[in-house]
Parts: C-alpha cells; sequence; structure tokens
C-alpha cells in the first residue's frame, strides 16, 4: 500500500491518522482530499513533509474528480464528514449530502478502479445503551456494550447519514465485492478537534474566562478513545483486516460528561463547581460502550493511552499552546450556541 487517499484529511480524526501514517508508514505517500469546510483547516496539515502529503481541495461528492484520484491509488481511507449532531439537527442537509452521496460517490469509483476501501464510521449508527445504573444487576451481562452485532438505530439526523452510508457499504461488498472494511469508533479526544465539541469547548471556554456549559445533568456517558489510538486501530484494519467485516474501535474509556468536565475543570485548576447547565439536546443518547474484543483478539490490536487523565491533561496543553488555532473562530461558535440557549 504505496498510496493512499485519505479523505477529511484536514479535519480531527482525518488530519491526526495523516500525522500517524506520516511518522510510523515511511514508505507511504498521502493524498488529502478534503473540501476545507468550516470544519477542515490546512493548519492541521503544517510541517508535514510537501513529498508525503499532497492536499488537494475539493468534494467528495464531484465525481469526475473523485474518479481521477482513485484510479492513480491503492486505498482509500475515508473520513470526510459533516460530523456534528447540533448541526445536524439545525439542517440535516449537507449531512445527507457528503455524508450518503460522498461515500456513495467514492465507493462507486472504488468499484470501478478496485480499489481498497475502508469506512470510518461511528457507534452513534447503534442508537444508545441504557445508562448502567438502569441495568440490572447494573450493567453486567447482555446489552451492556455495543458490538458488531447490535442492531442498527440511530437517534439524530448525523448518526443515520452515517448508518446509511455503511449500509450502502455493506450492500457494494456483497453485491459487486468492494474491497471494503468498516470501523464504528466511540467518541475521540485529543489534538485539532474543532471547538464546537464538547471538550475542546470546555477547554477554550475556560481558556477565554468563559463558564463551561453542560448539557442537562450531564449524566450522558460516552466511551472516550484517544485519537492517536483511534489511528493505529483504522491502520491495522485497513492493513490487516478481512473484506467485508465490521470492525468496533473503543479503549474502555467510559465517563459521563459532568465526570469530564470537573476533571477538566480541576485539571485547569478552577472550582469544579464553576459551570452552568444549559438545555440540553433534543434526543441526546443516554450512554454509548464498545466492545471491542473482535479487533484486539482477530487483529492484535491495543490503546495506548488508556490513562484518561493524563490524555485530558495533554490535549488540554494542546489547546493551551496553539491559542492561534483557536482564537479566531471562539465568538463565533459562542455567538451560534447561544442562539440556542446552550
Ligand atoms: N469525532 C468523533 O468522536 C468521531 C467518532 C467516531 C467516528 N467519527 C467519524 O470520523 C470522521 C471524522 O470525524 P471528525 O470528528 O474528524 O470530523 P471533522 O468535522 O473534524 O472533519 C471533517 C472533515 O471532512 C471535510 N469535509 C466535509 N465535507 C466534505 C466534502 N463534501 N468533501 C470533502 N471533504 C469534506 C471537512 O472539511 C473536514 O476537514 C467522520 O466520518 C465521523 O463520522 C468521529
Amino acid at each position: 500500500m504505496k498510496n493512499i487517499i485519505v479523505t477529511g484529511g484536514a479535519g480531527f480524526i482525518g488530519s491526526n491518522f495523516v500525522h500517524y501514517v506520516v511518522n510510523n508508514h515511511p514508505e507511504v505517500h498521502v493524498t488529502v482530499l478534503d473540501k476545507l469546510t468550516y470544519a477542515g483547516n490546512r493548519e492541521n496539515l503544517a510541517g508535514l513533509p510537501a513529498d508525503r502529503v499532497e492536499l488537494v481541495v475539493g468534494d467528495i461528492c464531484d465525481a469526475p474528480l473523485v474518479d481521477s484520484l482513485v484510479q492513480k491509488a491503492d486505498a482509500v481511507v475515508h473520513y470526510a464528514a459533516e460530523s456534528h449532531n447540533d448541526n445536524s439537527l439545525k439542517d440535516p442537509s449537507p449531512f445527507i449530502q457528503t455524508n450518503i452521496i460522498g461515500s456513495y460517490t467514492l465507493i462507486e469509483a472504488c468499484r470501478k478502479y478496485n480499489v481498497r476501501y475502508h469506512h470510518v464510521s461511528t457507534d452513534e449508527v447503534y442508537g444508545d445503551l441504557p445508562l448502567r445504573e438502569d441495568l440490572p444487576g447494573h450493567g453486567e451481562g447482555v446489552g451492556e456494550k455495543f458490538t458488531p452485532e447490535t442492531r442498527y438505530n440511530p437517534s439524530s439526523p448525523y448518526s443515520s447519514s452515517k448508518a446509511s452510508s455503511d449500509l450502502l457499504v455493506r450492500a457494494w461488498v456483497r453485491s459487486f465485492g468492494l474491497q471494503a472494511t468498516i470501523s464504528n469508533c466511540s467518541n475521540n479526544y485529543g489534538p485539532y478537534q474543532h471547538i464546537e465539541k464538547f471538550i475542546p469547548r470546555q477547554i477554550t471556554n475556560i481558556l477565554s474566562g468563559i463558564r463551561p456549559k453542560l448539557y442537562g445533568s450531564g449524566q450522558n456517558v460516552r466511551d472516550w478513545i484517544h485519537t492517536n489510538d483511534h489511528s493505529s486501530a483504522v491502520w491495522a484494519i485497513l492493513t490487516k483486516g478481512k473484506i467485508g467485516e465490521t470492525y468496533l474501535i473503543g479503549a474502555d474509556g467510559e465517563q459521563d460528561n459532568k465526570a469530564v468536565l470537573e476533571l477538566m475543570l480541576e485539571l485547569m485548576g478552577q472550582p469544579q463547581d464553576a459551570y452552568d447547565q444549559v438545555k440540553d439536546r433534543p434526543g441526546h443518547d443516554l450512554r454509548y460502550a464498545i466492545d471491542s474484543t473482535k479487533l484486539r483478539e482477530e487483529l492484535g490490536w491495543q490503546p495506548e493511552f488508556t490513562d484518561f487523565k493524563s490524555g485530558l491533561q495533554h490535549t488540554i496543553d494542546w489547546y493551551r499552546k496553539h491559542e492561534d488555532w483557536w482564537q479566531a473562530e471562539k465568538a463565533a461558535v459562542e455567538a451560534n450556541y447561544a442562539k440556542s440557549g446552550q
């Protein structure tokens, strides 16, 4: 695998994957295909060697462009997406366009040229789980975590558009022999995440002297994984995964939002109650939790960043050191949230 296309490689997780490939696989050349929407930033690729990484600014829905790039590639790793649930509730249309039509455009090109395709998706396609305290025996046993067999049951326009594209990939494998794998990962944290998202929004609120915000009571549980562990898992699936299979990626990082915010405040030297509770997201999923046994046992993958506290501290340090990366957008992001009382 010498030439890979990484769609959405100027966004949060995609750019971390590009850094991972450049640092760990010197034989690989990466072509990033990214539209540079509000969530994409060429600065996320700054400092990477020009002979190893090329940025093509373009849309994954642009079939002639996609065709011309895919025919020269050995593999496509597809990260590009509209990715923010709150935005999808305000206007679903770009989610339908990019997440469904864009994915369709890519798999058609990969089918035509028999190019290896890896589809990056989310655990949100499975809907949510009950909180542990609401489960019989407090969450020991059946239904405790998502597995590759869990029924799809997405809640939001975002997660349903991702679910739709996952199903297209499964059908293209079966009907056309597409050389594809799928991964569904839990919530990522780490550097380069857009400040509209929960963790960087609250870090940059605290750094800007704004009181952090917690949706509702903050009981909602997310299964946090450091983005570097997501990258190593995607690489393992791309190079060793079985065609047609789905792998769930998670690092046993369950935390409720209130605990994450309180830890963030503690690490940043603030009182633990120095935040405001705001209106909850409509349809807010209660709990996500991943069973990644298949990935660990079949492909030998292990997460490295299993200490959430130190991972969060590194992430806080990154935002502290990179104020120039986020400062210009902060006021507009907060003004947008203020419109919906959040
Ligand atoms: N953020 C998470 O916690 C998480 C968890 C699991 C899976 N995922 C999945 O990982 C992928 C990346 O998520 P992220 O958080 O890095 O998203 P992001 O919003 O930070 O980045 C998305 C990137 O895609 C680009 N893009 C958007 N529309 C495009 C189009 N039509 N053509 C080309 N490029 C386009 C944007 O410019 C941006 O660079 C998504 O597919 C998402 O569903 C995310």
